[in-house]
């Protein structure tokens, strides 16, 4: 079969490799991935920005595949099962623990960009039945960690502001689950032309950050003073003191990524006079993953897909995540059906 290795550090270290087919053992799944999905932690990990892990490396953790056998004590699924992978395998339920974070799909487990790979019938869950294959590759990283962030994390209730940041694919998930929740959004971008794009999405108010950086005065006035009840924050850095400054009394800043910076000052007096809460998140547990997929069953989710690759292609793929113009998910089909 065929694998996509990282074997040193930067894009062009990656090699195609032939492999040996892996075989499940008895609680396990023979998966063929049909579809994968880049997150901007595989191109961090290409990078050498993310982590130390040994090379060669399978990188991936999102992915759409089909059960195409199954080892003689497996019971929750059967071949031609829709499944995605969980990309935190250990993570069932409940919080997190030191044990249930440390392995993960695409470093330093091996990932999910390549032809076949064996799980645990512990670590998948079935795929939304009316999403595409490239749909469904599209949930795992960003759409878990969005569904986390709201809720339990949040405790988002209809009718609260959440304040989402850029357009990336946390930020767009963020948006579409707020709304199918009942929650009214708003959304700050650099670009205008993304911002009309979110308004399709739903966001009810909008913010050029580059026209106005100082956007939590602007969250500020459209809350009548009162603040946002929920902000995501996937930008850290200096913008951390500004997600502070646009929550409410009481209101809950949950904590994603570091664009703007992997360290940020924190006005403590601020923060506790406000009784703020600010939690952070990484990793996600495959019982969020399943309420995930129920509320996308109900709601009639779409994941946004900003463009599709062939496995051929996969160098481009990564390429496009670092594009401007990037707007939704990048997918890679790796084992398309015929
Ligand atoms: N904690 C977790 O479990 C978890 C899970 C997934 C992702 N993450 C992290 O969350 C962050 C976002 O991930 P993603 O996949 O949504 O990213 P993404 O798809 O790469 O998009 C990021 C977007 O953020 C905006 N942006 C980027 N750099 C910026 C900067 N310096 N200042 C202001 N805006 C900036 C841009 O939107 P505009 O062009 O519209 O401004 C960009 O399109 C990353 O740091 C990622 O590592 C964390």
């Amino acid at each position: 079969m065929k694998t996509l290795q990282l074997t040193g550090i930067g894009l062009e270290s990656l090699r195609f490799a032939d492999a040996p087919e892996p075989r499940p053992g008895p609680r396990g799944l023979l998966l063929r991935i049909r579809s994968a999905s880049l997150n901007f932690r595989d191109l961090a990990i290409a990078r050498g920005e993310y982590g130390s892990f040994a090379r060669p490396l399978v990188l991936g953790s999102d992915a759409l595949a089909e059960v195409i056998a199954i080892g003689p004590e497996v019971s929750r699924f059967t071949p031609g099962d829709r499944v995605c992978p969980t990309d935190t395998p250990d993570w069932i339920s409940g919080p997190p623990d030191e044990a249930s974070l440390r392995r993960r799909l695409g470093g330093p487990a091996p990932g999910v960009l390549q032809e076949l790979l064996c799980v645990q019938e512990s670590e998948a869950v079935r795929a939304p039945a009316a999403l595409s294959d490239d749909e469904a590759a599209s949930l795992s990283g960003a759409g878990v960690t969005a569904w986390q962030a709201l809720n339990p994390l949040a405790s988002l209730r209809a009718g609260q502001f959440v304040v989402v940041q850029g357009t990336g694919a946390v930020s767009l998930f963020t948006l579409q689950l707020a709304r199918l929740a009942g929650a009214r959004v708003i959304a700050t971008s650099r670009s205008r032309a993304k911002l009309e794009r979110v308004r399709t999405l739903g966001a009810e108010h909008l913010i050029d950050s580059a026209q106005t950086p100082e956007w939590q005065r602007e969250v500020l006035r459209i809350t009548d003073g009162r603040g946002a009840d929920v902000v995501v924050d996937v930008l850290g850095g200096a913008e951390l003191a500004r997600s502070i400054a646009a929550a409410r009394v009481g209101g809950t800043i949950v904590v994603l990524g570091f664009l703007a910076g992997p360290s940020a000052q924190l006005a403590l007096p601020a923060a506790i006079t406000r009784c703020l809460k600010i939690v952070t998140s990484g990793g996600r547990s495959r019982e969020n993953f399943q309420d995930f997929v129920r509320a996308i069953e109900a709601g009639a989710l779409r994941p946004v897909i900003d463009s599709v690759h062939g496995f051929a292609d996969a160098q481009t793929a990564f390429a496009r995540l670092g594009a401007p113009d990037l707007f939704g998910k990048v997918v890679i089909r790796i084992a398309p059906r015929g």
